[in-house]
């Protein structure tokens, strides 16, 4: 199973995608986490990556795609993957299909995250109490909400018309979430193999507005 995961900052994207991949038994590839472990590392991709990071811009579209390209092909060689803030921008999605396409593997699903802006301001405050991530700051997280509408955002248009888009309520108890996204998964893999390649019919147009 190929799965991605879109949603704004704070939206519970990591939260869910550990408790996924641990279930399904599949990597989770989370960019936001590869680049923090570059960061610490002090690598020279590392040290590129900090100052956007810090700012709470995106680390330029080249960087991200080599640093997943290794990881998907071998994830995908071993059954699957949860992608977690990765494609992030319309240039990461296009690579990421050519990619898929020229295998004859696309992303079966997106899920779209979605929550108000209140609840996510709430939660990054408090892992910024809690944690002390350097992007968790509020400037910092206004700044990265207005990145992912202008630059993450259209990619729910793009995923909506490849007819693999699913919403996803993000806001209320984790395990409910969980439970949530445990069931839609279950239940596209038994359509999966009891209908051959073809989409959920539910899929198709979930996105729209
Ligand atoms: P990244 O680490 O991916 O940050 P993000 O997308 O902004 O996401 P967060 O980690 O803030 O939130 P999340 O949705 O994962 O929520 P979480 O589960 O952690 O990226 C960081 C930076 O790296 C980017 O700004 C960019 O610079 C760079 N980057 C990464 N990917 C890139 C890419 N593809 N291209 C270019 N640059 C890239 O939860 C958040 C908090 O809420 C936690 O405290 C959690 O415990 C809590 N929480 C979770 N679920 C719930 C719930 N249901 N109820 C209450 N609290 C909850």
């Amino acid at each position: 199973m190929r799965v991605l995961l879109i949603g704004p900052p704070g939206a519970g994207k990591g939260t869910q995608a550990a408790r996924i991949a641990a279930h399904f038994d599949l990597a989770r590839i989370a960019t936001g986490d590869l680049l923090r472990q570059e960061v610490a590392s002090g690598s020279e991709l590392g040290r590129t990556a900090k100052a956007y990071m810090d700012r709470g811009d995106l680390v330029p579209d080249e960087v991200v795609i080599a640093m997943t390209r290794e990881r998907v092909v071998k994830a995908n060689a071993e059954g699957g993957y949860i992608l977690d803030g990765y494609p992030r921008t319309l240039a990461q999605a296009e690579a990421a299909h050519r990619w898929a396409e020229a295998r004859g593997v696309p992303l079966d699903l997106a899920l779209l995250f979605e929550i108000g802006t209140d609840e996510l301001l709430a939660r990054l405050a408090g892992r910024a109490r809690e944690e002390g991530r350097s992007d968790d700051a509020e400037e910092t997280v206004r700044h990265r909400l207005e990145v992912f509408r202008s630059q993450t955002h259209p990619l729910v248009d793009y995923y909506r018309r490849r007819g693999i888009l699913v919403r996803i309520d993000a806001v209320g108890p984790v395990d409910a979430i969980t439970e949530q996204i445990l069931a839609l998964l279950h239940w596209y893999k038994f359509k999966a193999l009891t209908a051959g390649a073809d989409r959920p019919e539910w899929a198709i147009g979930q996105g729209d507005g």
